[in-house]
């Protein structure tokens, strides 16, 4: 008797990963649902396992694969992304099942031997390379940068699976495994929330591969992601395709993001006031405190955002530390096309709103109105201020979106 057991999604291909209820951190991105790690195995006549789990998963994957097949039955392995989220285990796996060949691409090879310093022999697949293994028909596809420079997907055309690694996922702990069994809203947040805290960065190389999967002409009647549930429905497939497009492109939309953080409540209603100015032309405002928004939500909200106002008191000639570490990060992960301004308070010295527009045009943010400096307690008078900052930068988004 198993605890766990494998999941049929096609005529041949069965899931076999394993579901981390408990993940809450991903190198830095909350993951507040948790993840999946999805392995898959396809059952033609000569087995091929795709992919492996984090290693502390290795049995939960192990015993889903022997619930369909003596894991040494399988014949090949083939590896789509060196991140040990997915190769944590290869090592064992290949000991365990001892395949006749592992796949991986070029740099996959190579990442894949300085992470684990083994040699078991691996062969480099080339992109667009068609390959049979057994009665399974194969594509590999480069897609490097998405998410690592070794990252490749690989379609499997006798069920028209595209395995595609990190793309298209989310991190979603559920046992409901594909796209349509799942909540739409969270959904849709998590797909998003992936894309800005993973991708953002490699916009550019998400464009190019979304340009070139047309021309390979694939059926692709699924996309099979290493994170979360699987798509199946053409309009989901449609969805996610036209969602990675809409955010490769960093188009936004009328909406703006006030993050800040406060030490005495005077950049609060600083905060406040100017996400008054901002809802009374109808434009959607975001306001995220410091003290209770995580990064990787803030940047979350930011990817279809069109302005991003930030605020911070000015303590010891900086900023507050957890305005530093968000600029950090947003910066890091290159949002565009954002109008945008700097607010906050001080007692005596007042640097960090310079601080932060500096920080913002290094960010290629249009610098829009004025900043706002006050000193220790905001008068009427000065929220009034804050307020017309807001409208400013509401009429001007609204230009840019006219
Ligand atoms: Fe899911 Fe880039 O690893």
């Amino acid at each position: 008797m198993t605890a766990f057991k494998a999941r049929k999604i096609s005529d041949n291909v069965y899931w076999v990963g394993a579901i981390d209820w408990s993940l809450r951190d991903f190198h830095g991105y909350r993951t507040s649902r948790g993840s999946t790690y999805n392995a898959y195995l396809i059952m033609g006549k000569e087995p091929v396992l795709i992919d492996t789990v984090k290693a502390a998963f290795f049995n939960e994957m192990m015993e889903r694969i022997r619930s369909v097949i003596e894991p040494e039955k399988i014949q090949y392995i083939i590896s789509n992304h060196a991140e040990m989220d997915h190769s944590g285990c290869l090592e064992r796996a290949i000991e365990a099942i001892q395949p006749k060949e592992v796949f991986a691409s070029k740099m996959g090879i190579s990442a894949l031997r300085e992470h684990f310093h083994f040699d078991q022999p691996i062969t480099a697949i080339t992109s667009g390379e068609e390959f049979m293994l057994g009665d399974a028909k194969l594509t590999a596809i480069e897609t490097r940068m998405l998410h690592w420079p070794d990252s490749m997907f690989t379609f499997y055309a006798n069920d028209g699976v595209l395995f595609s690694q990190d793309g298209f996922g989310m991190h979603l702990a559920t046992t409901k495994l594909f796209v349509d069994e799942n909540d739409p809203d969270i959904i849709h947040y998590e797909a998003g929330k992936y894309y800005a805290n993973i991708l953002l960065v490699y916009s550019s190389f998400t464009k190019r591969l979304l340009a070139s999967l047309p021309k390979l002409n694939l059926d692709i009647k699924y996309i099979a992601p290493d994170h979360g549930p699987i798509w199946r429905r053409p309009e989901d497939i449609r969805f996610i395709l036209e969602k990675w497009q809409e955010w490769a492109e960093q188009r936004y939309y009328n909406k703006a993001v006030i993050i800040y953080d406060t030490m005495w409540n005077s950049t609060a209603a600083m905060a406040n006031s100017i996400a008054e100015g901002i809802a009374e032309h109808g434009t959607t405002v975001k306001v995220m405190p410091m003290n209770g928004s995580h990064r990787s939500d803030i940047i979350t909200e930011i990817l279809d955002a069109g302005a991003l106002l930030i605020g911070s008191p000015t303590v010891n000639n900086q900023m507050f530390p957890s305005i530093a570490e968000v600029l950090c990060y947003i910066k890091g992960l290159k949002p565009l096309n954002l109008i945008g301004q700097a607010f906050g308070s001080y007692g005596w010295s007042g640097e960090a709103v310079k601080l932060i527009q500096d920080e913002l045009q290094h960010m290629q943010v249009e610098l829009t109105g004025e900043p706002i400096n006050i000193k220790y307690v905001p008068e009427n008078s000065d929220l009034a201020k804050c307020r017309e900052l807001g409208s400013t930068i509401a009429t001007e988004l609204a230009k840019k979106l006219s």
